[in-house]
């Protein structure tokens, strides 16, 4: 719910359990006054006073000066002295930027994008209208409130009223201004194949930053950020996110200043965007999803999965029996063979396993890294039929089939790049840097993707297709365009964004039953953004059970289960004394979607056995993991994982344990169960809920992994 209160100016936004809060003031500034649970003391919460050294506004005071109040939108250059949210180059040539607040209007639903993901189904929307007098630049701020999911998502429309083209330099779109409070900064760090790992600390005076320069949200920094107060644990005390709905370059940054004041930023890298605006042009920039929890990390967490589950995910595929695939990758790499493919089929359909997936390697010339990609046609000397015949046989054996597809990059040892040298991106008479021996498409170019969309759409005409997976592998540098002009060149990267969503529309929209897994060289780019063509992501290339469990608890920070793909594999790259055996794998892929990645011609028949078991048992709980709401378990130790998942209306729950720190643990204590109600095991045990989540269940000595699912007996 939204309101205005015209006596004192106050404008409020609820969601079942929050407020946000701002004030008009002067007639020409917003003030922001307050986010958290909810309160009836906002009126004596705005403030002015004077500061030395502080800028102040002439015309009002000396008690009035930009850096000491809290903003909803800082301005470059305008007297606050911290680092700011908006920048623009006038015509004039200086960047002092100030837009005054001018009216505001609430409606029903929201301002949907065309060509870039966004947050389904809004229930209301704040617009701010802001001008900038000299420029002539105005900026609508929207909020948009989805009141169940506990979020609002920030975003913005520039337009050009002028005659002279204005330069957008900055525009961290979503600020939060906090006065008080002792703090941690949360953001997910990493690298290729150890992504999303939770990185905390107390913050400090200064700006603690994180960032994407790579034209992908990319394996080092997630667009995720939070503020969590000091004493905060999973269940208990207040906590603050950002969450970036966009795939490409991104900032996020806490800034502290000595005064104490906290102010939280997300938006567009400053330093790899700029954006001419000519007369009568708009820019709309992408959104940020925000949410506050005063129950700890859990709370705050599932605010996001239920955001991104109800308004990011398409709901044809949120909810909807997932797939359990058997991927080719790790067991056969380029050596695609249709023979061994189809014996793969027979084993899958024996083992339980539903899909097909074909990856990297059956294309063009592809039987190497170096060479093809970017020709799809399938290689007719691993196909000899061509896929519409292989994959009728592959359905005719009661199989669904998926197959790999990495859309915006070439080799240059390919035949469309010999054709087309110019529809990469390149910087004029300067060479390019090669990654993973490929070179990126230039999508600031239609023709290029139309292109694209149009060789893959052939290619998969005829042939019966449930699951595409589409890979992103390799990170941009001279990221110039020979398409753009020279004073568009600042506009690459985020056109390139847009032309990678323009895709996604276009091949979503071309094979609507399919259903999408992104990828990027395994986690590189698992964001909202993605998340809204693709309803799941392949998490990180590193499928040993033991890294894995950080990756996927930072993930579970920001994303959902159902969003996390989580295989099993062979491979192993820790170094635990024993080998993980297939149960400890199955354990761990319980905070993901299950999938198996491996030769299964060479299984044991012990782990046939276990793999067909745990199909099964897959298919039993994955509607509750989809669903439910999940708790990391609150008070563990280094080297001990685990999660609670507990059906919205708590009849069920599964909870998942591992130990990798032989940590003498004899008790987990649960959350989220229904205290009155008595909860069965599956082997028959009987819990009453208020003893679950005061006493905890037992565990047995020496425990390393367990998982328990239970379902409620009676009330
Ligand atoms: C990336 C993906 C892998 C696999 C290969 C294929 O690394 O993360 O899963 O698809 O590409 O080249």
């Amino acid at each position: 719910m939204i309101e205005f209160n015209i006596d004192d100016n106050l404008l409020k936004i609820e969601t079942k359990n929050t407020l946000y809060a701002m004030k008009i003031v002067h007639d020409k500034y917003v003030a922001h006054l307050y986010y958290g649970a909810k309160s009836d003391f906002l009126r004596d919460m705005y403030k002015e006073y004077p500061v030395d050294f502080a800028p102040y506004v002439a015309d009002i005071g000396a008690n009035f000066s930009l850096n000491t109040v809290s903003t909803e939108l800082s301005f470059f250059d305008s007297g606050d002295m911290k680092d700011t949210a908006v920048k623009i180059k006038n015509a004039n040539g200086d960047s002092t930027t100030l837009f005054y607040y001018k009216s505001h209007r609430i409606f029903k639903g929201r301002c949907n994008f065309e060509n870039m993901p966004y947050s389904r189904n809004a229930d209301e929307t704040l617009e701010i209208v802001y001008v900038d007098e000299v420029s002539g630049c105005k900026l609508y701020s929207y909020y948009s409130v989805f009141e169940k999911s506990d979020t609002i998502t920030r975003y913005a429309k520039f337009v050009n009223q002028s005659e002279n083209v204005i330069q957008l330099c900055q525009v961290n779109i979503a600020q939060l201004d906090i006065s008080q409070g002792e703090y941690s900064v949360i953001t997910l760090c990493g690298d290729y194949a150890k992504e999303r790992n939770i990185t905390e600390y107390p913050i400090h005076n200064g700006i603690q930053r994180i960032y994407s320069k790579r034209g992908h949200s990319s394996h080092q920094y997630n667009p995720f950020i939070a503020l969590k107060e000091i004493s905060a644990t999973e269940d208990e005390g207040e906590a603050y996110a950002m969450e970036f709905v966009y795939s490409g370059d991104f900032e996020a940054q806490a800034e502290k200043s000595f005064d104490g004041k906290i102010r939280l930023m997300m938006g567009l890298n400053r330093d790899t965007f700029s954006w001419n605006l000519e007369y009568g042009e708009d820019f709309w920039t992408p959104e940020v999803i925000l949410t506050y929890s005063n129950a700890g990390t859990n709370k705050l967490s599932q605010n996001l999965h239920d955001h991104i589950r109800t308004h990011i995910i398409n709901p044809k595929f949120v909810y909807a029996a997932r797939p359990i695939v058997i991927n080719t990758w790790e067991a056969m790499y380029f050596n695609i063979d249709e023979d061994v493919l189809l014996r793969y089929a027979e084993k899958a359909k024996q083992l339980g396993i539903d899909t097909l997936v074909i990856d990297d390697g059956w294309f063009g010339e592809r039987n190497n890294d170096s060479i093809g990609l970017g020709d799809w046609y399938v290689n007719r000397t691993k196909f000899k039929d061509g896929l519409k015949i292989f994959s009728d046989k592959i359905h005719n054996m009661g199989l669904n089939l998926g197959i790999w597809i990495e859309p915006e990059m070439v080799n240059p040892k390919s035949e469309i790049y010999k054709r087309h040298p110019e529809w990469v991106l390149q910087c004029k008479n300067r060479s390019g840097s090669l990654s993973r021996k490929q070179l990126v498409l230039d999508l600031t170019n239609d023709k290029v993707i139309d292109y694209i969309v149009e060789k893959i759409k052939e290619t998969f005409a005829e042939v019966k297709l449930e699951y595409i997976k589409w890979d992103f592998n390799r990170s941009l540098s001279e990221s110039g365009s020979l398409f753009l002009p020279a004073r568009r060149q600042g506009e690459t990267k985020h056109r390139f964004m847009l032309g990678c969503y323009k895709m996604h529309k276009k091949l979503t929209e071309a094979f609507p039953e399919v259903m999408f897994e992104g990828c990027s060289g395994g986690g590189g780019r698992f964001d909202a953004g993605i998340l809204f063509y693709c309803p799941q992501i392949w998490t990180s290339d590193n499928t040993d059970p033991v890294c894995r469990l950080s990756i996927q608890k930072g993930t579970s920070l920001a994303y959902p289960v159902s969003a996390i793909s989580a295989h099993i594999s062979d491979t192993l790259f820790n170094n635990l004394e024993n080998a993980p055996d297939y149960d400890f794998r199955f354990n761990v892929a319980l905070g993901g979607v299950l999938g198996y990645e491996l030769n299964i011609l060479n299984l044991s028949p012990e782990n046939e056995k276990k793999v067909r078991e745990q199909i099964q048992k897959s298919r039993k709980i994955q509607p509750l993991l989809l669903q439910g709401d999940q708790y990391r378990l609150n008070g563990l130790e280094d080297g001990e994982f685990g999660f609670i998942c507990v059906s919205k209306d708590k009849s069920e729950f599964l909870l998942a344990y591992q130990n990798i720190g032989k940590i003498k643990r004899k008790r987990i204590c649960l959350n989220g169960l229904d205290d009155t109600a008595l909860y069965k095991s599956e082997s028959g045990d009987i819990y009453r809920g208020e003893e679950l989540l005061n006493e905890g269940i037992e565990l047995p000595v020496n425990t390393m992994y367990t998982y328990f699912h239970f379902t409620i007996d009676k009330y």
